[in-house]
């Protein structure tokens, strides 16, 4: 037996934001960031909520990488105004901050840390609505959220039904002004979960579609944007083709991708999309050795494959569309060519190894990296050296 969860709606396209006004209920609590803020769309959003005549408040304070004690403060204020709606309004690190505080708002005393799937937690008091600002993480549309847990300084994964919220307003006009270093990152996240999504042990029928549609659609329309941010249409589509992701990877799962890129970020400090879209083609040759055939149907699905290409040239035409995409998006190869040095892979490396290992998402994996295969892929990881083992 299994699942498939989703939001209980998703209201897409331009405009999207007016349904605020239809929403019911009488005090709403907005999470987001100062970057939000400054850009006016707490305003507009607070407007709407008015206008329908809600109680409002708001919590500014997310950073980039949430760690737990921001968690808790915006938590501790969410609790003090007593919402029945919780807004998140901004990229995937408000999305997951406002997840699980809303959470906390009703179990303060549980440790974050085990929020999991088997945690008898059940939401009564507060209604969860998304509105991603970013096209990527598509957290609008899973159970799961990443915190930083600030003793360890390591990233933990939660998952739990009670994450996913109830409704993800999917509206383009938000990703308007996003900078294309922004757009580049946090596409190469929407992408690296899409194509994880269908490669995992736990793919299946339902998140299979999805995963196909959103990688064609970031395929088609990321480089687009990049180079011409004012293309609104190619935004809306790269917008749908997240929440899609998003929808996809969190009823199958992710891979390595994800170990990896946690721990690379956790470490370095590096944006989360780039992380995981460095690992990307290196987790897809880790893989040829077990799995080729997922990975040259699902070339031939997305159509960079021919139908008569046999499995290994299918696989490597991913590849090396994605190489050619990050070329375009000028994300580096490698750590170190990232900018790392010896001397900080050196030092960081068995955090990295242990981080890595340490990863809930390792056992999804169509083919499960040993600690040893861990030790090594870093070491290629950071020179930039095919994976052959
Ligand atoms: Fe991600």
């Amino acid at each position: 037996m299994w699942y498939f969860r989703a939001p209980r709606l998703i209201v897409f396209g331009e405009d999207a934001l007016n349904h605020l006004k239809e929403i019911k209920g009488h005090r709403a609590f907005v999470v987001t960031d100062k970057t939000i803020a400054k850009l006016g769309f707490l305003d507009i959003v607070l407007e709407k909520l008015k206008a329908s005549g809600k109680e409002v408040a708001f919590f500014d304070g997310v950073i980039s990488e949430p760690p737990d004690d921001i968690v808790q403060a915006c938590a501790k204020q969410l609790r003090a105004f007593n919402p029945d709606l919780v807004i998140g309004l901004g990229g995937g690190s408000v999305l997951d901050v406002a997840k699980v505080s809303r959470i906390l708002n009703e179990y303060p005393d549980h440790p974050i840390i085990d929020i999991t799937p088997l945690t008898p937690i059940s939401i009564s008091k507060t209604t969860l609505i998304a509105i991603p600002t970013t096209s990527g993480t598509g957290s609008d549309a899973t159970w799961a959220a990443v915190i930083t847990d600030t003793k360890d300084r390591n990233k933990m994964e939660l998952t739990h039904p009670e994450l996913m919220p109830y409704i993800s307003i999917v509206d383009p006009s938000l990703t308007k002004s996003l900078p294309p270093k922004v757009t580049a990152s946090s596409g190469m996240d929407a992408l690296a979960q899409a194509i994880d999504g269908y490669t995992v042990q736990w793919r299946n029928d339902f998140s299979n579609g999805l995963c196909i549609h959103a990688t064609r659609m970031i395929l088609a329309y990321l480089p687009k944007v990049y180079e011409n941010p004012d293309d609104f249409k190619a935004r809306e589509k790269l917008h749908n083709a997240a929440t899609i992701s998003g929808m996809a990877w969190s009823n199958s799962f992710l891979g390595i991708t994800h170990s990896f890129g946690h721990a690379m970020g956790a470490v370095f400090k590096i944006p989360h999309g780039i992380t995981v879209g460095m690992v990307l083609p290196y987790s897809i040759e880790f893989a040829m050795k077990t799995s080729a055939d997922l990975y040259g149907d699902f070339s031939r699905a997305i159509g960079i494959a021919n139908p008569n290409d046999n499995d290994k040239d299918a696989t490597l035409k991913l590849r090396d569309t994605i190489w050619k995409l990050m070329d375009e998006l000028e994300i580096p190869r490698s750590l170190k060519a990232y900018g790392i040095t010896n001397d900080e892979f050196e030092k960081n490396y068995d955090d990295l190894v242990r981080f890595t290992q340490e990863s809930a998402v390792n056992i999804f994996n169509c083919r499960e990296p040993t600690n040893q295969d861990i030790e090594q892929f870093w070491k290629y990881l950071f020179e930039g050296k095919s994976i052959d083992f």
